[in-house]
C-alpha cells in the first residue's frame, strides 16, 4: 500500500479521523482555526482517503506541544504513526538550530505511552520533580 504524506488536511477529514479514534468532533470553524494555527502538520493519505494526522502547536520560542496524533484504526500497526512522529522530529530538529534548549510536550492517551517512549519521551510523573500532566475540558 502506498501512503502519501502531506502538510494539510481539510477540517471535515480531520474531524472524521477524530471521531474514528473515538475523540470529540469539533465545529468546522474551530477545526479550521486550529489547523490553520498549527506550527507543523502532517497527514497520511491512502489515495483520496485520509488515514492519519499529527500536528504541533508552538510558541516557536522553546515550547512545542505534539497533539492530535491519530491513525485510522484499520491502518494502525503499519508504521504510519512512526513515520508521522519521525517527520515531526525532523521538523523539531530544524527548529532547534540556534536554540540552546527546547521543551517538547505531549499528553499520551492511556496505553500509548510506550509508543512515544521509543522517541525519547519520558512518562510523568517520573524522575525529579515531575508531577502528572493535567488538562481540563471547558464545555
Ligand atoms: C498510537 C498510534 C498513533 C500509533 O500509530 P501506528 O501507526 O499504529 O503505530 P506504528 O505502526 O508506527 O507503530 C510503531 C511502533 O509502535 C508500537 N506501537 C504502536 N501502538 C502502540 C501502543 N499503543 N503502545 C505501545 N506500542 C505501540 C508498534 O508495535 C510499533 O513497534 P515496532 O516498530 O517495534 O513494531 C495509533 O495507534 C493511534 O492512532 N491510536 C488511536 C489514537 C490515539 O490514541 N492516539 C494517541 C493519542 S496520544
Amino acid at each position: 500500500m502506498d501512503i502519501i504524506y502531506k502538510h494539510e488536511i481539510p477540517a471535515a477529514e480531520y474531524n472524521g479521523l477524530r471521531t474514528g479514534a473515538g475523540w470529540r468532533s469539533l465545529s468546522l470553524e474551530q477545526a479550521e482555526t486550529g489547523l490553520r494555527n498549527a506550527s507543523y502538520l502532517i497527514s497520511a493519505w491512502d489515495g483520496e482517503r485520509p488515514v492519519g494526522v499529527a500536528r504541533v502547536i508552538s510558541d516557536r520560542g522553546y515550547i512545542y506541544l505534539i497533539v492530535d496524533v491519530i491513525v485510522a484504526p484499520e491502518y494502525q500497526g503499519q508504521g504510519i504513526g512512526t513515520r508521522m512522529i519521525s517527520s515531526i522530529e525532523e521538523w523539531l530538529a530544524q527548529e532547534k538550530e540556534g536554540k540552546p534548549t527546547m521543551m517538547v510536550y505531549l499528553m499520551a492517551a492511556e496505553g500509548k505511552e510506550s509508543f512515544y517512549e521509543q522517541f525519547g519521551f519520558k512518562r510523568r510523573p517520573g524522575e525529579g520533580h515531575t508531577g502528572a500532566g493535567m488538562t481540563k475540558w471547558m464545555d
